[in-house]
Formats: structure tokens, sequence, C-alpha cells
């Protein structure tokens, strides 16, 4: 249902996003886009680039009178940074960093000069996923669908997290420059990232987000481009850095027996189904089960380091060391808000793909007659009578 296209380059004009699918009647304002914004420019062993850039996002389509007419969303965001850059000469860059996109775009698009590749694969571009993530993040909230963040391991430091709820762990986590949720680990984390620093290196880490509110029945077991964990991975893949994506516990799953890896279906007195335990993440048959939905994100370690790295020079064909560009030393806690932004995308059109189109108030209509999490006794009789009776 939702297309989300990007386009721009790291230092030129700025950004376009335009966002396909949306329903009509969703207040809207650059405000809602700007507060997202302003959370990714935030973070502990970010680089000098995090304070020239101060965005601002202007809402150029599909808002008329301050509700979204439901034509394709268009949203602008400078680059404030493009004037520095306008006419200067720029050298040629021709050593590629291994573990960046220098050398697989160069080879693929025939670039003389790396400078095109990196531009593109930058994660400048984020701040236009932020962008729309943070429009579908409103429209979820409309329908009472939350979504949160943080960072649960950098290196080799982990936050405990299991005495906490969830949403009060991002709300820890939004307290402090790591987007930790665990205020014991804060300072091994912060300590982690200054090691970094002083070995002239770069650390990684795992981002956890979730959702919570969302129904029963978003995605399919039908069909595997409509399964739900499938696009929240492929979604969460397409962060740049990120190399791993979990979804609940699968890797501890995946060294549990069977009767000890699922989530018991109880029924209550009352005739409600209740799971005692989420290990699915929320997701079972590439459909949302009602609980929770748990992704893990695992970064690698950002590729333009300090300490020179080997590399080639294309145009001698020599070998030699990668030279620095500006750069984070550990993006993890940055990388936060576009986690959820791409977990919202995703939910936002899995969403939409149950509820239609058209205005906000026929999806809310439609949203009001989806499963509730907590299956009714009428309807465990229904399927009875549906199915066996
Ligand atoms: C929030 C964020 C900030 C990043 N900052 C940098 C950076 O400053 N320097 C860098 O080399 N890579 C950075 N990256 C990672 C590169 O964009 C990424 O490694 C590159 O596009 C190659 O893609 P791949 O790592 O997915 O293979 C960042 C990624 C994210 C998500």
């Amino acid at each position: 249902m939702l297309k989300l296209m990007t386009a721009g380059e790291s230092h030129g004009v700025g950004y376009i996003v335009i966002l396909e699918g949306l329903p009509s009647g969703l207040p809207l304002s650059a405000e809602v886009v700007n507060r997202e914004l302003v959370r990714r420019q935030r973070g502990f062993g970010s680089g000098a680039r995090m304070k020239i850039e101060r965005d601002r996002a202007e809402i150029v389509g599909g808002v008329m009178e301050g509700l979204t007419t439901g034509a394709p969303l268009g949203i602008w965001i400078a680059n404030r940074n493009h004037e520095q850059w306008k006419g200067k000469e720029i050298p040629p860059m021709t050593v590629p960093r291994p573990g960046h996109a220098d050398l697989t775009a160069a080879l693929k698009y025939g670039y003389n000069d790396l400078r095109p590749a990196l531009e593109r694969a930058s994660a400048r571009e984020t701040v236009a996923r932020v962008a729309a993530g943070a429009v579908c993040r409103h429209l979820l909230a409309q329908f009472g669908i939350r979504i949160g963040g943080y960072v649960r391991s950098i290196g080799k430091v982990t936050a405990r997290t299991e005495n906490t709820p969830l949403e009060e762990r991002a709300s820890i986590a939004e307290g402090n420059d790591l987007r930790c949720p665990d205020p014991e680990a804060l300072e091994a984390m912060r300590t982690e990232v200054k090691d970094a620093m002083q070995a002239r290196d770069t650390v990684g880490g795992v981002i956890e987000a979730f959702a919570v509110g969302l129904p029963v029945g978003v995605g399919s077991h039908a069909h595997w481009e409509k399964r739900l964990d499938a696009r929240i991975a492929a979604a969460m893949l397409s962060i740049p850095s990120a190399k791993g994506v979990e979804i609940g516990e699968a890797f501890a799953n995946s060294r549990r027996r069977g009767t000890q890896a699922h989530d018991p279906i109880l029924i209550n007195e009352d005739g409600s189904l209740t799971r005692p335990t989420n290990r699915a993440g929320g997701i079972e048959g590439g459909i949302s089960n009602g609980e929770p939905i748990l992704v893990r994100v695992a970064l690698k370690p950002i590729a333009t380091t300090l300490s020179p790295q080997q590399s080639a020079d294309l145009l001698t064909g020599k070998p030699t060391k990668t030279q620095y560009e500006r750069s984070d030393f550990c993006h993890v806690p940055r990388a936060v808000p576009v986690v959820e932004a791409m977990l919202a995308f995703v939910l936002a059109d899995a969403l939409l793909d149950a509820l239609g189109e058209g205005t906000m108030d026929a999806l809310l209509a439609r949203f009001a007659q989806m499963p509730r999490p907590h299956l009714r006794a009428a309807r465990v009789d229904g399927f009875a009578h549906k199915f066996w009776g």
C-alpha cells in the first residue's frame, strides 16, 4: 500500500522524500517530522557533521489545510552544508574503504571517482527515512500503535533490561546520549566508545525496537512477500551498516528445544486467550499475534576508521592505505530513530494492506473490526463452528 522513495546526495542540495498511499484526513504538519529529525541528530560518538546539520523538513505536497489529501506526500529537507561545498574543487577519491560501498558501486557503475558512490551510500540518506518514518509513526499513533527503541549493546557492553517494561526502556534511553535503557550499563558503554576513539577506530552494536498495540492479523502467512517478519527483516537490512536481524528470541530459540522455544496459548476463565511469554516477538506465521513486535538489529562498526586500513589505489593500481573522511566513531545511538522509522514504515504499510484505502474515518472504523490481541470466547466458538462444528 505504501511506497517510499528517496533521492538526494550527502553534499547535494538536499533530500526529497515521497510517500505514496497515505489515507486522506490525517492531520499532519512539518513539526511532526522535525521532532524525529532532531532525535536523529543526537548521540554520543557522532562526528562533526551532526553539529552542522540542524535538519528541517518542508512539506511540499499531499497536505492541504493541515490534513493529508490522499495524494503522494512530498517532503523536502535541505542540506545545510551544501553552500560550503558549492564551487569547491574536490579532489577525486580513488582509494576504496573496505566495508563501504566505494569499491562495489564504482565497479558496478563505472565511476572513475568514488565520490558518487559515497555521496549516495552515505547514511545522510537516513534523514529521508526518518522523515517518512515520522509520518508513519504518526499514522500508527492514530490507531494506538506505539513504537520505541534503544541501544541493546555497544561493542562488548550489553544493557540489562529484563525487569524494565518496554516503553519504560525507551523513555530511559531517550534521556541519555547513548540511548542506553540500563543506567548501570551507561558509563560502560561510554567507555567502550571512548576506547574505540582513542584507538582511532570505530565500534558497532545492537539496537532493539518494539511496537505495542498492533492488533492480530497484520501480515499474512499466505504469500512470502506478505510475511510480516520477512518485511521487517528486509527493511532493517536496508539500513546502511545493518548486517543482522533477529525477531523475538530467534537466536536463543535456535538453541532451545521446541517445547521451550514457543509461547504457550492459555485460555483464561473469561475465555480470553493470553500468551505468558513473547519469544516469537509478536509474529507467528508471518502474522502479528497481538503481542509486542520485538526486533533486534546488529550494526557493524563504521568502515571509515582514523587508523588506515589496507586497500588499493584504483588510479595507480598500487597497494595503499585508506584515507580518513569526516565520520562517526559509533553511530549506534544515532541509528535508533532510523531503526524505529523503518519499523514504523513496514507496520504502517502492512496495516494499510489490512485496512485498505480511503479516509482516516473509514480506516478507523475498519480497524475497530480487526481481531483484538486477546481473542474472546465467542471468537474461539466461532472458529470451532467453522472448522470443526
Ligand atoms: C546513522 C548511521 C550513521 C552512519 N555514519 C557513518 C559514517 O559516519 N561513516 C561511515 O563510513 N559509515 C557510516 N554509516 C554506515 C555506512 O553508511 C555504510 O556502512 C555504507 O553505506 C555501506 O553499506 P553497508 O555497511 O550496509 O554494506 C552510518 C550508518 C548509519 C545507519
